[in-house]
């Protein structure tokens, strides 16, 4: 979701203000993403490197994430969406664990969609935590246990990346489970991003040719 400074800089608003409107286009990529069956959205809302960002800014985005999770709560629940929360949350302040703990416990069974929110993240502390359990646990290691001991646990592996912003990199996002992701970079910045470039992102994908190391010929059935 990145972009949301530049979008307010290029107005003459405060970078606030840019988180602001792109917690709305959290509320809108998350329906979207529900409207057209999306098995797991992950979002990446908070990095362990966001952490070097000024005070001031870092409090605003805890106060934009605790209005999300009050304000989000029935459509989670009326929309059998299942809140799940990857990083390291227990680094955030008390009073958003508590909110993000409640509305896991509460939407932990909806089956519909499952929303990811890294907070805290970095994919390589998830590693190194995972490979840390695996080490305590002992025994052979096989791509199977790494995955279940990541915080993605029973989830598909990444079909689709989407960048918005105009960066053309991963920043420490999923590196594991996007091994064969597809990946859609966009000039939008992340206040911008609505349905239709949403759909235009599945539509791309859905253009792909996925051959997971094998022929187009394999792929297409044509040869062994
Ligand atoms: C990156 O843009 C964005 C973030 C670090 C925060 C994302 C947070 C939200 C969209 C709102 C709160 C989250 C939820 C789930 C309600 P940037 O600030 O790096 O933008 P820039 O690259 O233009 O400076």
């Amino acid at each position: 979701m990145d972009g949301n400074g530049r979008w307010a800089e290029a107005r003459g608003f405060d970078r606030s203000t840019g988180h602001r409107e792109g917690a709305k286009a959290v509320r809108t990529i998350v329906t979207r993403a529900r409207e057209k069956g999306v098995q797991v959205l992950t979002l990446y809302a908070f990095s362990t490197e966001n952490w070097r960002r000024p005070k001031r800014e870092i409090g605003q985005l805890m106060t934009l994430l605790t209005e999300f999770l009050l304000s989000e709560r029935t459509t989670l629940l009326k929309n059998q969406i299942a809140l799940r929360a990857i990083g390291r949350p227990a680094d955030l302040p008390k009073s958003v664990t508590r909110l993000l703990n409640a509305l896991m416990a509460d939407t932990a069974n909806n089956a519909a969609m499952t929303l990811n929110l890294a907070l805290s993240y970095g994919s390589k502390a998830e590693l190194v935590d995972a490979f840390e359990s695996l080490r305590k646990q002992g025994g052979p290691i096989d791509e199977n246990r790494i995955e279940d001991a990541l915080q993605t646990r029973g989830q598909p592996p990444v079909d689709l990346l989407i960048r918005t912003g105009g960066e053309q990199r991963l920043s420490n996002f999923l590196l594991w489970q996007a091994a064969y992701a597809e990946l859609v970079f966009t000039q939008t910045l992340w206040p911008d991003f609505n349905s239709d470039h949403f759909d235009a992102a599945l539509d791309e994908y859905g253009c792909r040719e996925r051959r997971f190391g094998k022929t187009g010929a394999q792929m297409q059935g044509a040869t062994p």
